[in-house]
């Protein structure tokens, strides 16, 4: 058997999002095959496209995007390389927050943005309706409420098949529950990055995916007790910080981006890697949440 033949994101067991969409928990994130600051398409378009079916390969089943990735270039790369879709594969987009230029954001989660933004990710995708539909960020400039009633209305009509959320506090989720159900939550989260500790609680509580953005701290160096521990399981750093998310609760979907298909490979091995218990709690330990956030 090859070496890829051994590694599955199917290692990592499953979660049920929404009721009826069962994925793998170890998910793909698709912002890193576009170009330089997530601007335009990428330098080497084969390797994009190769990463994508490569992460079909290896038994992903959720895969991360953005109306705003490239902006455009995501979703269509996607559709390019793998249109018609597997049958399971489930795809979470996003809109409300804009790309004006490379390494720039801008908020736009008016209604009629937000509806506009939802066609362009329904023809470039080339589905009838979006599995996932995030919020990218609440927009200071509209009401939330606002943003998310035009989330729901086109849910109402067919387009979305779920609305999910990104970048947002606990009561962000409990305001937008109150207008539609919310199947997930995408916050930035890894081993090196716990701010969002109790909203990983609030979702396990309450029956919501939670998929951490940069669940590998961007490649940055973390602590090194998470090297000890690697060491230790003949793993690397990434992985072990992908095992620890994994670990940490079982509604949590990594979505590791990567441009790269070795880097896919090393991640998504992860998806079988078991950090003891001991090693698990100690890892804990280290990267505690900010002292006002818990409880
Ligand atoms: N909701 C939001 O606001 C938001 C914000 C940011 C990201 N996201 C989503 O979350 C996903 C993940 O976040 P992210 O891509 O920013 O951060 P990440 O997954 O923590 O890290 C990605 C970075 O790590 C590198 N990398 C990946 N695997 C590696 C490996 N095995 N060895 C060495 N380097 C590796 C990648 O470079 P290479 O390409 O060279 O592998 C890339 O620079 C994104 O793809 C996107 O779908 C959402």
């Amino acid at each position: 058997m090859s070496k890829t033949q051994t590694i599955s994101a199917a290692a990592s067991g499953t979660l049920t999002i929404g009721g009826d969409l069962t994925v793998n928990r170890m998910g793909y994130g698709a912002m890193r095959i576009t170009g330089p600051g997530i601007w335009g398409p990428p330098a080497g378009k084969a390797a994009a496209l190769a990463t994508l079916r490569q992460a079909v390969e290896l038994d992903v089943n959720l895969i991360d995007t953005a109306d705003s990735y490239g902006p455009k270039v995501s979703e269509e790369l996607i559709a390019e390389a793998l249109y018609p879709y597997p049958a399971g594969l489930v795809i979470a987009t996003k809109g409300g927050w804009e790309r004006p230029g490379p390494g720039q954001w801008t908020h736009n989660a008016s209604p009629k943005h937000l509806t506009e933004a939802l066609e362009g990710s329904l023809k470039r995708l080339r589905v009838d309706r979006i599995d996932i539909h995030q919020l990218h960020a609440p927009d200071n400039a509209v009401s939330f409420e606002a943003s998310v009633e035009a989330l729901a209305k086109l849910r109402e009509q067919g387009k979305i098949r779920h609305v999910a959320l990104s970048n947002v506090t606990r009561e962000h989720i409990e305001r937008a529950r109150k207008i539609v159900p919310i199947v997930s939550v995408q916050n930035r989260y890894s081993f090196a990055d716990r701010e969002s500790d109790f909203i990983v609680d609030y979702c396990e509580q309450n029956d919501i995916a939670f998929f951490p953005w940069a669940p590998l701290g961007q490649a940055k160096e973390a602590h090194a007790a998470i090297k000890k521990v690697a060491d230790e399981l003949h793993a690397t750093p990434l992985q072990v910080a992908l095992a620890w998310l994994l670990q940490r609760s079982k509604m949590i979907v990594p979505i590791p981006g990567t441009s790269s298909v070795t880097h896919l490979e090393e991640n998504v091995a992860a998806a079988g890697l078991q950090v003891p218990q001991a090693a698990f709690d100690r890892l804990s330990a280290v990267s505690h949440p900010p002292a006002s956030l818990r409880g």
